[in-house]
């Protein structure tokens, strides 16, 4: 939906289901005087103001969990594709260019198994590509606020902090929730610390990858690939500088786009409207404290 479209809809609404592309600010609220909940198709929820929300008594929900595999297997998807060279290989036969002649040294990747892979951010997403990467082979490390002893139990994965897992992963997984403390965490220091044959994937939010930075990085060949399906800024500018790199594989945010998981996404998005509005509490509420927001109200009001 279009901002002019939303501002205009969102008038006598009481339940406004949106996505990642809309963002849902004070503008919103004040033209939305009616509105009892918004219930984001997403897991993500940084493009809601939700203390705003909470302020005003409004609950907001999101859909964790039903796409937690389908992200994962984009991220593993990047994985392999920027390693492997799968998108410039594709473009090769394309163009004509595969000759019985032909100079073939762009096709050489590395391996997986054996290898580290790095996740950053150990919820629902960063477990999921730790699974594969362990059916993979691989050794697992993680970044994480806290210690998760459960998964380091299934996977035999090991917590690091951010240092460490930049510095001794082959591979680098990004499932962060974009917040203060994680907006800009990986920049040009930390890109440096990052081996030179290393991938970095990102499935999360942008801004969680200092953009300018890692364009930096991999035009200098100073990490060997990336591969990003969320950007700072979406749709990616046209002048962005990763455009002219071709050592990253670039998708268009889709990676909860499968017809299962998008069916799962719309029927909780739904459920949790219909929660709110007959008055029970949604199953993936972000904001608990709007309950107590709304029985001051309800005191103050008799
Ligand atoms: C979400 O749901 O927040 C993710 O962006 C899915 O790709």
């Amino acid at each position: 939906m279009g901002r002019v479209e939303l501002l205009e809809k969102v008038v006598g609404a009481d339940a406004l289901v949106c996505s990642p592309f809309d963002c849902i600010d004070t503008e919103v609220f004040n033209r939305a005087g009616r509105l009892r909940v918004v219930s984001t198709y997403s897991v993500g929820f940084d493009h809601i103001d939700l203390a705003e929300a909470t302020r005003r008594g409004i609950y907001v929900t999101h859909t964790p969990d039903v796409l937690s595999g389908a992200v994962a297997d984009i991220a593993w998807g990047l994985l392999l594709a920027a390693s492997r060279h799968i998108v410039l290989g594709d473009k090769y036969v394309r163009e004509g260019l595969w000759r019985p002649d032909s100079d073939l040294g762009f096709m050489i990747g590395h391996d997986f198994h054996d290898k580290t892979l790095g996740v950053v951010g150990f919820g629902r997403i960063g477990a999921e590509v730790a699974r594969r990467g362990k059916g993979f082979g691989m050794k697992i490390l993680y970044f994480s606020r806290d210690r998760k002893p459960v998964l380091e139990a299934e996977l035999g994965a090991t917590r690091a902090d951010l240092d460490r897992l930049l510095s001794e992963s082959d591979y680098v997984s990004v499932s962060l929730a974009l917040n203060d403390a994680t907006r800009g965490l990986i920049g040009e220091r930390e890109l440096s610390l990052m081996r030179k044959t290393a991938i970095l994937v990102n499935t999360s939010r942008g801004a969680v990858i200092v953009e300018s930075a890692l364009a930096a990085a991999l035009k200098k060949k100073q990490i060997a690939g990336a591969g990003l399906d969320v950007f700072e800024r979406e749709p990616l500018p046209k002048d962005s500088p990763l455009l002219g790199l071709d050592n990253v594989v670039l998708l268009p945010h889709m990676a909860s786009a499968t017809v299962e998981t998008r069916d799962r996404m719309a029927l909780l998005a739904a459920q949790n409207i219909v929660d709110v509005l007959s008055g029970r509490l949604p199953k993936a509420l972000l904001n608990s404290e709007v309950q107590a927001v709304r029985s001051l109200a309800a005191v103050r009001m008799i």
